[in-house]
């Protein structure tokens, strides 16, 4: 029998020390700046804000991001959307293509509970589509999805005028267009991002100019992540920003070189507010082996930084990583943790190191001396349909 983890690793008034591990801890203080700062961003351009729910996978943190201003939320898969409608997330644009008719046939019942969006990128998708909404007799708003550069979904930019008119013949609203450039957020100089965000926009531009021939107006340019939003939100083109992992901001967005002369930021603008805590569970002459491997975090890019301690971080594994002194560390200075020290990991990225947890363990006043002030489940976990 199956009974899961229903026990959390703290409960609320916890002192931090007292977390079991591995465990997956926001920093609440950061994670509320680093959402405000988004939220300001966002309104001081008068841009949109429909931050990617991909990344946190909770109600909770998406309903945060509404009370500070956003419009909604993005996510990737129709289950993600169905969980948080079901738990009161009254927003939601579905921004990937859903072509399977069992499954527009649920697309177009959660129509009838939520505000709706979904993309689309082919004919197929759009006929089937619009039989699912008649059939419900439910409505939405459809984004025609361009490839602006990372040759993933989307068709090219001269075949947008004849989806969207494809929309609008079914009686569908035509929402405007697509375009995420996601190959261009971990480019690490920002002269390189922002060469590959104004490529995306003249991409953009030859997409409105199709629609323009087709007969419409394109209302909104959707797309941005955090790794390039200060450069659709300059381009004049993009109207919503989409991003996602500014809430946490992983290792890996942390690598990223940030952009100096990029029109609003002058330093990276977030903060790290998702950790993995671990534990030393063993140690050998030069090395002290921690209890979080990689069934605590996603490895895709990369393993995890070590937080304000001088050690690497090396894959041990499912279950273990091993800490060595970092090359540029002085042995003399910095001893080897002992057995049971608490070691603090940034994971490499954020999405999937959620996705293998049951709960986030949210702490207010810090990492060291902090207490847990919340707990919430990861509530879209496992929504991969
Ligand atoms: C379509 C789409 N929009 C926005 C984002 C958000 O990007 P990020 O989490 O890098 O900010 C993603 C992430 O993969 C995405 O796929």
């Amino acid at each position: 029998m199956n009974i899961g983890n229903t026990r959390a690793a703290a409960r609320v008034g916890d002192s931090v020390d007292a977390i079991d591990t591995p465990a997956l801890v926001v920093d609440l203080d950061a994670m509320d700046r680093n959402l405000s700062a988004m939220a300001e961003f966002a309104r001081d351009r008068h841009l949109r804000l429909r931050p990617h729910a991909k990344m946190h996978k909770s109600a909770t943190i998406a309903k945060l991001q509404m009370a500070a201003g956003a419009v909604g939320v993005c996510v990737q898969k129709l289950s993600e959307a169905e969980v948080l409608a079901d738990l009161g997330v009254p927003d939601i644009y579905i921004s990937n293509e859903i072509v399977d008719a069992a499954k527009l046939a649920r697309v177009a019942t959660l129509a009838g509970r939520v505000e709706l969006a979904i993309a689309v990128d082919s004919r197929v998708g759009i006929d089937r589509l619009a039989d699912a909404l008649k059939a419900a007799g439910t409505s939405l708003d459809v984004f025609v999805e361009i490839d602006v550069g990372q040759g993933r979904c989307g068709v090219a930019p001269t075949a947008a005028g004849t989806l969207a008119h494809q929309v609008i013949s079914h009686g569908l609203r035509f929402a405007g267009l697509q375009a995420y450039h996601g190959r261009a957020q971990h480019l690490r100089s920002p002269e390189a991002r922002e060469a590959a965000i104004q490529h995306a926009a003249t991409l953009v531009r030859a997409a409105q100019a199709s629609v323009t021939r087709a007969g419409m107006q394109c209302p909104l340019v959707t797309g941005a992540g955090t790794g390039t939003f200060e450069f659709e939100a300059a381009s004049g083109v993009w109207g919503e920003l989409q991003c996602g992992s500014y809430v946490f901001m992983d290792r890996d967005y942390a690598d990223n070189e940030y952009a100096k002369h990029a029109p609003g930021i002058d330093h990276a603008p977030f903060e790290h507010a998702l950790f993995v805590k671990s534990q030393v569970m063993s140690r050998g002459a030069s090395h002290a082996v921690v209890d979080a491997g990689h069934k605590s975090h996603a490895i895709d890019s990369g393993l995890p930084r070590v937080w304000r301690r001088n050690f690497e971080f090396g894959n041990g594994g499912d279950e273990h990583g091993i800490l060595t002194l970092a090359a540029d560390a002085d042995s003399a200075s910095t001893p080897l943790p002992q057995l049971g020290e608490t070691i603090w990991l940034i994971p490499g990225h954020c999405d999937p190191t959620v996705n293998l947890h049951d709960r986030f363990i949210g702490v207010r006043g810090g990492l060291e001396r902090g207490v847990v002030e919340a707990v919430w489940d990861v509530d879209t976990r496992g929504c991969v349909n």
